[in-house]
């Protein structure tokens, strides 16, 4: 089986196993940056999309869609790109639930060739998943329109894959490694380097702890 065939029923499974997989809380879709205080990557993004005002945004490896739908519920036009079929078909479902529109594309990052430029690309906890990061973080970077930022957050290596994620194959990236380097002459409004945080946004698992590189970049 490809590695994005296993990461595809990986996932699928998770999501067809419950209602809502990630993030199964009142707030999850609220656009209030104080209501995300357990996802720093979340709460940037708001934070970043409510300054700056609507524009174009895509959602890559969107999930149930938890992103996407927060910049739609602020009045963005909104992509969302899923490799899962059970989560497409959720973001679709959750979108329409709260009320706003996401268009939906289940497809590999990898492979996906968005029409257009963005002023927001976010990647939230997806690269760690690809083998081949320097060919989607190049690909992110030129889908953006100048002064737009790309919002990405993935696992680093300071600490191990967690046992009860050692069932697919993981990729994190090193704190100064591919991911970073990429993004050397965008200036950072973000670059935090979060170390053993536990994990709350998923709850079918022992507790665990996962290192992430959390970066929001802006292309000039
Ligand atoms: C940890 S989840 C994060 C979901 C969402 N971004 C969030 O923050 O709630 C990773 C997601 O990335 C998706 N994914 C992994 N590799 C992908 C790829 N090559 N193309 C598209 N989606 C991918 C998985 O199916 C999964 O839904």
């Amino acid at each position: 089986m490809t590695i994005v065939r296993e990461i595809e029923e990986f996932f699928g499974a998770r999501y067809e196993s419950t209602p809502r997989y990630w993030w199964d809380v009142p707030h999850a879709y609220s656009v209030s940056p104080d209501d995300h205080g357990a996802s720093l990557m979340a709460q940037q993004v708001l934070r970043h999309a409510i300054a700056r005002g609507p524009g174009r945004a895509i959602d890559l490896g969107s999930g149930e869609g938890a992103d996407a739908i927060r910049l739609a519920r602020l009045g963005w036009d909104v992509e969302a790109v899923e490799l899962s079929a059970a989560g497409a078909r959720k973001i679709r479902q959750f979108a329409a639930e709260n009320g706003v529109q996401v268009t939906v594309h289940q497809a590999d990052i990898v492979e996906f060739e968005p029409e257009g430029l963005f002023d927001l690309v976010v990647c939230n906890g997806v690269l760690h998943y690809v083998p081949d990061k320097l060919t989607v973080c190049r690909k992110m970077q030129r889908m953006t329109r100048p002064g737009g930022v790309n919002a990405v957050s993935l696992w680093s290596d300071f600490s191990p894959v967690p046992a009860v994620h050692q069932v697919v194959p993981t990729y994190p990236d090193a704190e100064q490694g591919v991911v970073v380097s990429a993004y050397a002459d965008w200036p950072k409004s973000l670059l935090y380097f979060e170390r053993n945080r536990p994990e709350v946004g998923h709850s079918d698992a022992p507790p665990h702890v996962h290192s992430h590189i959390k970066m929001i970049a802006r292309k000039v």
